[in-house]
């Protein structure tokens, strides 16, 4: 079968690798680091540490349940950027060694666009054009998904990420990181009508983030004055409101979106498509106005591998490979 291709990730805190097989993701290897949740964020440095301790067991054991050897492989995938220059550095220059080894060709992928491409891991598989709300820690964006290497921003946040606003607010109320799945978590048996927030207003199809960051700072602020345990006395509600409102935010630009463009193929992407407000958000919505929706496997939400090699397949077949001397790009735009 052909193509055969590793893909490794390494933007952030999780080393992945994954082996893909003629367009068929066989693995997803993913070593999470835990050592980021004591400084209530990811520290750059040990992330790179970290990086560099897993990525020959993660490569091994891709390898490994695969089946195959590495001389079957015929390029080697890696994530080029965005994402933190030291992280990103270990996945590069291990793909770079590999392919040298192996005589084999180097893809670069994007990883804004590997996310919206995690669609096409699994059936059901969305027809292009479709929209693509791509929300994760550093990246909230809507896109219009022309084919699979040409896509074009729409809309995006000017200050904070929504993954951000959630662990920021999780941090806030004195929850360990990364507080988006608690945050999600607790809202579950809360109420979200309870409380309220501003909303903020960007022009275009553009978010904001920051303001609701702060007004929930000074809103925690303002309570615990009257109440010092406001926060533990109702934490459900206060978990359930902020969700509620930040996937509103999310929900009513792609609703803007969608009539602007006359597109009704709606796909969410990133690590808070794997919240379950969203997704039940998105479920509804698309009800109302007849959208076809799609929502990603949640092993392929949030940073990871397969969805690499699935960016890295698309690359292959138009065959995009890269030099030997590519450098990671902390920022690159989709
Ligand atoms: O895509 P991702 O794994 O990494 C980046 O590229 O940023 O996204 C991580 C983000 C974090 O902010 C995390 O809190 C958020 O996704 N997240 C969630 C949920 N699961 C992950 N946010 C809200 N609800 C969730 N269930
Ligand atoms: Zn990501």
């Amino acid at each position: 079968m052909h193509p055969v291709i590793l893909a490794i990730e390494s933007s952030c805190d999780e080393t992945s690798a994954s082996v893909i097989m003629n367009g068929k993701v066989l693995n997803n290897i993913i070593a999470s680091q835990t050592i980021h949740q004591k400084y209530g964020g990811v520290v750059p440095e040990l992330a790179s540490r970290a990086h560099q301790q897993n990525i020959v067991s993660v490569v091994d054991e891709a390898i490994r349940t695969a089946g195959i050897q590495k001389s079957d492989l015929n390029a080697i995938a890696f994530t080029r950027g965005p994402g933190l220059m030291g992280a990103l550095l270990v996945g590069v220059s291990f793909a770079k060694g590999l392919a040298q080894g192996l005589k084999i060709p180097l893809i670069e992928v994007n990883h804004i666009q590997a996310h919206v491409l995690a669609h096409f891991i699994d059936e059901p598989r969305p027809a292009f054009p479709f929209l693509c709300l791509t929300v994760s820690g550093g990246h909230t964006q809507i896109v219009l998904v022309k084919d699979a290497l040409h896509m074009e921003v729409l809309g995006e946040t000017h200050d904070d990420a929504v993954g951000e606003a959630f662990d920021k607010a999780a941090k806030i109320m004195g929850l360990p990181y990364p507080g988006g799945p608690l945050i999600d978590k607790y809202a579950r048996q809360g109420d979200g009508t309870v409380y309220r927030f501003p909303d903020s207003t960007m022009p275009g199809l553009n978010f904001s983030f920051s303001g609701v960051k702060t007004a929930f700072l000074y809103f925690l602020r303002d309570q615990k004055a009257k109440n010092p345990n406001f926060v533990e006395e109702n934490l459900a509600d206060i978990c359930a409101s902020l969700q509620r409102h930040l996937v509103h935010m999310l929900m009513s630009r792609l609703e803007q979106a969608s009539a602007q463009t006359g597109i009704r193929s709606i796909a969410i992407a990133g690590g808070v498509s794997a919240n379950s407000g969203l997704r039940q958000a998105l479920a509804d919505t698309g009800e109302k106005h007849g959208w076809q929706v799609f929502i990603p496997d949640f092993q392929y939400c949030t940073d990871n591998a397969g969805m690499i090699a699935m960016a890295a397949h698309f690359k292959y077949l138009q065959g995009e490979f890269c030099a030997i001397d590519v450098t990671p790009l902390a920022r690159m735009p989709v």
